[in-house]
């Protein structure tokens, strides 16, 4: 794991800004009515923003077929990088037709306001049943990554991009921590390991209880939540993250803890997810990162330690962080502490384990879910948002 003044390097070795400066931002703007423009949905518009942060170095735009195809068939980029997850901007043949190879885009957010300008290198069709069945291992248009691929337009635009300017996030701006600025806080605190963690969901015990074993063995935790685009079913991403204010305030050093949104899309491709993950968090600064049990899965689609295992076919060195692998994580009643089957004595029925498609089926039928799962404070938080018409 290679290191200098800045903490551990960035995927690729540099840290990606596809941020414009003023003049560039100026020439662009000047030619807002001029360039043909291409509307971007919620997930693409994130990807726009997680390139031109770096959280995707060592990318610098949507992925050209040479990338896309050594990602989707070998998860590494064209270069030897690992990589596993397409990232690309997919529009239909009606959109992609009259666009010139060679000119610039203008790239508008799904509210139509000028965001962001593509280059536009490369035009160029794709095989989706490839795509699902090699990054999602399935080709069932239920699962919910698998979706968004079949729903996409059938040409990818390829190209560097540009990003016009780093908004404040509307919802979390004292949270929105860029790469640059987490490393620099992480350098700021003396911090030589750190361990990131990625969730979607909001925050239980065995979360806790993983953060915390993880933790005691680096110099300080990274919490970050993924606020982008989730599916519709998860919890939404204002009440997760009041779930994680409540626990830095009763349950966390807040001196060990930095807490920041992650903003891209979730995929749900599992083990490749997890690879993704962990690249994305090493870009934010971290040299460990967390996977425990069917970390970004779905469904039965992925075995429950599938995405543990995928680093192992990986050269750690090439990978540049390094995975935390956790355990299905309980509440032992024999023991009365949060554990695993490594750690404890009990026997399944001596095991508190809820998932969290089980605690929002507890909470719509007014139940809270049980201590032995949620902080007190967080199961009154989630309560209250399940009874509010408004924001349930
Ligand atoms: S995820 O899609 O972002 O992975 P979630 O927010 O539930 O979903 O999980 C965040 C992290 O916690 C993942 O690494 C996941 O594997 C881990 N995790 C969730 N629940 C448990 C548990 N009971 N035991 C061990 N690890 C868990």
């Amino acid at each position: 794991m290679s290191r200098h003044a800045q903490g551990i390097e960035a995927h690729g070795g540099q840290l990606i800004n596809r941020v414009v400066t003023p003049e560039q931002g100026q020439t662009f703007l000047a030619q807002a009515y001029t360039l043909p423009r291409v509307v971007l949905d919620e997930r693409t518009t994130s990807d726009l923003v997680m390139i031109a942060i770096g959280g995707f170095s060592p990318l610098t735009g949507f992925m050209e077929q040479a990338d896309y195809d050594s990602v989707v068939t070998s998860m590494y980029l064209s270069n030897g990088l690992p990589w596993s997850i397409p990232i690309t901007l997919s529009v239909s043949e009606a959109i992609a037709d009259p666009l010139q190879e060679g000119s610039l885009i203008r790239l508008d957010d799904p509210s139509g306001r000028f965001v962001g300008v593509l280059e536009l290198t490369q035009k160029f069709r794709y095989d989706k049943v490839k795509e699902a069945i090699n990054v999602y291992r399935t080709d069932e248009e239920k699962h919910p990554g698998v979706k968004v691929v079949y729903e996409q337009g059938a040409i990818n635009l390829a190209g560097p991009i540009w990003l016009l300017q780093r908004d404040p996030h509307p919802q979390f701006p004292t949270y929105q921590i860029d790469p640059a600025q987490s490393r620099a806080l992480f350098q700021e605190k003396g911090w030589n390991t750190i361990v990131g963690f990625q969730t979607r969901n909001p925050i239980h015990r065995a979360h806790e209880y993983i953060q915390k074993c993880a933790l005691e063995t680096v110099d300080g935790l990274f919490l970050h939540p993924l606020v982008g685009a989730t599916k519709s079913d998860d919890i939404p991403a204002d009440v997760r993250m009041r779930c994680y204010e409540i626990m830095l305030e009763h349950y966390f050093p807040t001196d060990r803890v930095i807490l920041a949104i992650n903003p891209a899309a979730m995929r749900y491709a599992g083990p490749r997810e997890a690879i993704f993950h962990a690249l994305v968090r090493k870009n934010y600064g971290c040299t460990h990162f967390i996977v425990g049990r069917d970390h970004a899965g779905v469904g039965d689609y992925y075995g429950t330690y599938d995405a543990q295992h995928i680093f192992d076919e990986f050269d750690p060195a090439a990978l540049g962080i390094t995975p935390m692998k956790f355990e299905h994580a309980f509440y032992c009643t024999r023991t009365q502490s949060m554990a695993t089957t490594k750690t404890s004595p009990s026997s399944p029925d001596e095991r508190v384990h809820l998932s969290g498609t089980k605690v929002r089926e507890l909470l719509r039928r007014g139940e809270l879910p049980p201590p032995e799962f949620s902080r007190p404070e967080v199961a009154a938080e989630l309560a209250r948002v399940m009874r509010s018409p408004v924001e349930a």
